[in-house]
C-alpha cells in the first residue's frame, strides 16, 4: 500500500521519514501507518499516514468519506492547538505526499505529523508491572484535564483507551491522542450519527445495548466512563466494559439481548460485585485510604446506569466541567500516595 512504503521519502514541509513503527505495536487503527520522522534540526516526530487504497474499489462516496474523516481529524487537531488545549497531542504539520512507488491516483498519501511521545498508556502502565503509582495517577489526572478541555469546546472524544493516551517524559505530561473519532456539539463530525465511533471493546454498557440519547451530555458521560476504566484496567487487568459484561452475563446469560432500561439493574448488581473485588485488590496494592478513594471514583465514573454516572446528589455539576471534578479527586489520591509513602 502506498502509505506503508514511505520510508526514505521527505515531506514538502521538511520531515524525512526514517522508520516505520511496527504494526504489531499499533492498535490496528483503521487505515493508518505510523512512522518516525526527523527534520533538518534533528528534531524527531511522529507521522501518521493514510492512503485511498482501501476505498479505491468502492464508490465515490466512500472515497469522499475517507478524505472527509482525515480532514475533520486534522481540523479538530488544529482547533485544539489554537485553543491551547495543553493535554491534547499537538500537530506539527500536515499535508499530502506522493509515493514514487505507485501511479496516480493511488500514489496520494495524506499525513499528519505530531510531537513524538515516549510511550502510550498501554505500554507504560497496563502491560508493565512495577508501576510508579504517583506517575500513574498523574497521567489519569491529565486525561481528565484533556477531557475537560475538549468538553468545554463542545467536543467529545469517544475513543479514550490505553493506546490513545500518550506519555511525554521530559515534561512529565500525559496527553490524549487519536481525535479521529470525536463527535462535536455543532454537528460537523462525520461520526455524529454513529451510536459510537470508537473501539467497542471500551464502549460503555448502554452503547452495547445500542441505547443512544441525542444529547451532547450523553457523549460526555461516555468519555467519563472510559477515563474511569483506565484506573480499573490497571488494577484489575481488564477494562471495565469487558468486566461488566462478563459479570452481567454470568448473572443473566441473555442480558445483552434485552433493552438497556430493563437490563440496567442486572448490570448494576454485576458492577457492585466488581467494585468489591476492585476495592480489595486496590487495598492490597495501595492501602485502605487510597482504595476507598479509588472505589468512589470508579463507582461514579463507570456506573452502568447513565442516570447515576458521575451524578452528585448534593449539587448539580454542568456536564462540560464534570471532568474537572475527577481531576480534583485524583489530586487527592496523589496527595495520599505522597503522605503514605506509596510511589
Ligand atoms: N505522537 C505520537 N508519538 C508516539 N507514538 C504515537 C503518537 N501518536 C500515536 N502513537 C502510537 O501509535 C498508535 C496509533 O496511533 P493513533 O493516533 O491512535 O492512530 P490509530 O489508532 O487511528 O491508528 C498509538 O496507539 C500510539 O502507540
Ligand atoms: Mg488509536
Amino acid at each position: 500500500m502506498p502509505s506503508t512504503s514511505l520510508t526514505g521519502e521527505t515531506t514538502e514541509c521538511g520531515w524525512h521519514i526514517t522508520e516505520k513503527i511496527s504494526q504489531k505495536s499499533s492498535t490496528g487503527g483503521n487505515f493508518c501507518t505510523q512512522y518516525i520522522v526527523i527534520n533538518e534540526d534533528g528534531r524527531k516526530a511522529f507521522l501518521k499516514a493514510m492512503d485511498l487504497k482501501s476505498v479505491m474499489q468502492k464508490d465515490l462516496q466512500d472515497i469522499q468519506g475517507l478524505i472527509g474523516e482525515y480532514l475533520f481529524e486534522r481540523n479538530i487537531l488544529y482547533l485544539c492547538k489554537e485553543e491551547n488545549m495543553t493535554k491534547i497531542v499537538t500537530p506539527l504539520s500536515s499535508g499530502e505526499i506522493t509515493s514514487k512507488k505507485y501511479s496516480p491516483p493511488l500514489n496520494r498519501v495524506f499525513f499528519i505529523v505530531f510531537e513524538l511521545a515516549d510511550s502510550d498508556f498501554r505500554t507504560r502502565y497496563i502491560e508493565r508491572e512495577g508501576t510508579n503509582w504517583i506517575d500513574f495517577f498523574r497521567s489519569v489526572k491529565h486525561v481528565c484535564i484533556a477531557a475537560e478541555q475538549l468538553h468545554r469546546a463542545g467536543i467529545a472524544h469517544q475513543d479514550i483507551k490505553p493506546s490513545n493516551v500518550l506519555n511525554f517524559y521530559e515534561d512529565n505530561t500525559t496527553k490524549v491522542a487519536d481525535l479521529g473519532r470525536v463527535i462535536d456539539e455543532n454537528g460537523m463530525s462525520p461520526f455524529n450519527n454513529f451510536e459510537y465511533a470508537g473501539d467497542m471493546t471500551y464502549a460503555p454498557i448502554e452503547i452495547r445495548h445500542r441505547h443512544v440519547v441525542d444529547e451532547f451530555s450523553f457523549r460526555i458521560l461516555s468519555d467519563m466512563h472510559s477515563i474511569g476504566s483506565l484506573i480499573y484496567h490497571k488494577i484489575m487487568g481488564v477494562g471495565i466494559s469487558v468486566a461488566t459484561i462478563n459479570e452481567s452475563t454470568y448473572i443473566s446469560p441473555d442480558v445483552l439481548s434485552s433493552d438497556y432500561t430493563s437490563s440496567v439493574e442486572i448490570h448494576a448488581s454485576g458492577f457492585a460485585k466488581l467494585l468489591r473485588r476492585f476495592k480489595m485488590q486496590s487495598e492490597e496494592c495501595l492501602g485502605f485510604d487510597i482504595a476507598q478513594e479509588l472505589e468512589n471514583i470508579v463507582s461514579e465514573m463507570c456506573h452502568p446506569d447513565i442516570n447515576l454516572r458521575c451524578s452528585n446528589s448534593r449539587k448539580f455539576i454542568p456536564p462540560k466541567v464534570l471532568a474537572r471534578r475527577y481531576a480534583g479527586k485524583l489530586n487527592t489520591v496523589i496527595r495520599l500516595c505522597k503522605v503514605q509513602g506509596v510511589s
